[in-house]
């Protein structure tokens, strides 16, 4: 064979996106297994897609030479990129190449890698060096000691985004706190829920009919997957060196109409019981308690605005304006105790106000649900405003500590 030409390209599977057990044989593929498979989905990466297989081979033959494989998934890009990485191939023996011309979209471009893949782990990495590969080596130690899943994420010690907008950024956080509202067995399961940089133990998936829609892989594996312990490795996602990225609108349509969908068909809370899995109960006592020293605010600022023998205010504006304080003052109290452990290290001025906003729209959200069942309580059921107002501020409570927990109350510090 001509030591100089470039592989054949990989078939392109069919049918259900399911991950079979065995290193398949069926699709004409060497039956050995190994360790690693990592999946490279592309489009339109011409001009990354050669630096990220000599940086991906240098780092991975460091660490596992020859026992691992890059498969690189394109979508028919019309840069060609799939042609590019086809010619790399006669110089990296470990690369190969598959060229979609039906399907298209992130996530199924995984899958469709992994099923042709024969490592017995199968990971995940953007083909634009925006997932920085020396983290490569750390979630691949965390699979080794056993974790089923291994994820990079940007909200853990040592995560961070380098060049993303403001904009982009909130839509990453909003995308993340409508999902825990959806589905928070799947996505209370994992800081960075919207993260592309990870790994799994094949034996996690196999057999699962996965059936994603858009970006969001790592959604689709822990909704249909069965992942029992997960690791977390803190990244900062780096900026783009050539090309731009493909998310649109379109992303973020896809996204909802993903998490609706496995909402339906898993339930949403089949997992719960793994999420709340190590419960940090002393930390939620915490927050109970400054929640406490906040309800004494509220109610004294209830009763200095609305009660008709002071200010009489409007009972709806007087809660607001109560609810603002007693936020203020739990805020405070929460920062310097419950996440005293998170907020000594991010000590700049900028990130305790990035951290009092966002405590302040996750707890406002909070303040309209508060705001909500005290007008139900108080107009269909208990006639005692003071007691209205406690049943709501209980349930503000939970979700106030369940949402911060989750978003993590470390702000995304932007290298
Ligand atoms: N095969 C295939 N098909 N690959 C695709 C497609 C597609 O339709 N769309 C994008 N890709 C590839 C890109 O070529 C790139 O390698 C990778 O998927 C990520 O695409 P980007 O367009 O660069 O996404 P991003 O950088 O804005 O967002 C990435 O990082 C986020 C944070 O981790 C994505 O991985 C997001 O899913 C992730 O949330
Ligand atoms: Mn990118």
């Amino acid at each position: 064979m001509n030591v100089n030409s470039s592989s054949a390209l990989l078939a392109v599977p069919n049918g259900p996106l399911q991950i079979s057990d065995l290193p398949p044989t069926s699709l004409g593929t060497i039956d050995q297994d190994i360790y690693l498979s990592l999946v490279i989905p592309t489009y339109k990466e011409r001009d990354n897609i050669q630096n990220v297989v000599k940086i991906l081979t240098q780092t991975l033959d460091e660490y596992i030479p020859g026992d691992y494989e890059l498969i690189v998934v394109d979508d028919d890009s019309p840069d060609l990129t799939w042609e590019v990485a086809q010619s790399l191939t006669s110089k990296y023996q470990q690369l190969r190449v598959m060229r979609r011309q039906g399907e298209r979209g992130l996530s199924s471009a995984v899958i469709r890698g992994w099923q042709v893949a024969r490592g017995r782990v199968l990971g995940v990495i953007d083909g634009d060096l925006q997932h920085p590969p020396e983290v490569l080596t750390q979630l691949l130690s965390q699979i080794v000691q056993g974790a089923d899943m291994a994820v990079a994420s940007r909200h853990v010690d040592g995560g961070g985004v380098s060049s993303w907008s403001a904009v982009r950024r909130f839509l990453s956080r909003g995308a993340q706190l409508l999902g825990l509202i959806l589905l928070p067995g799947v996505l209370g399961r994992v800081s960075d829920p919207m993260s592309g940089y990870f790994m799994v133990q094949r034996r996690s998936i196999v057999g699962a009919t996965l059936n994603p829609v858009g970006y969001k892989i790592l959604l689709e594996v822990i909704g249909r997957g069965n992942v029992e312990n997960i690791a977390e490795i803190g990244y900062v996602f780096c900026e783009r060196k050539e090309g731009e990225s493909k998310v649109t609108w379109k992303q973020y349509v896809d996204y909802i109409h993903h998490l609706i969908r496995l909402r339906l068909s898993t339930g949403g809370w089949k997992r719960l019981s793994q999420s709340v899995e190590g419960f940090p109960m002393g930390r939620f006592l915490r927050f109970g308690l400054v929640g406490l020293s906040g309800v004494f605010v509220d109610m004294a600022m209830l009763y200095l605005l609305s009660d008709p023998s002071t200010l009489a205010l409007p009972l709806t504006r007087s809660k607001i304006i109560a609810g603002e304080i007693a936020i203020f003052n739990n805020f405070l109290w929460n920062d310097a105790w419950t996440f005293a452990d998170v907020s000594m290290r991010q000590q700049e001025w900028h990130q305790r106000l990035k951290r009092f906003l966002k405590f302040n729209v996750i707890c406002l959200a909070g303040l309209v649900l508060n705001v909500l069942v005290l007008n139900l309580v108080f107009n269909f059921l208990i006639s005692n405003r003071y007691v209205a107002n406690l049943i709501a501020i209980a349930f503000a409570t939970v979700w106030n500590f369940w949402v911060n927990l989750k978003l993590s109350w470390r702000v995304t510090d932007v290298k």
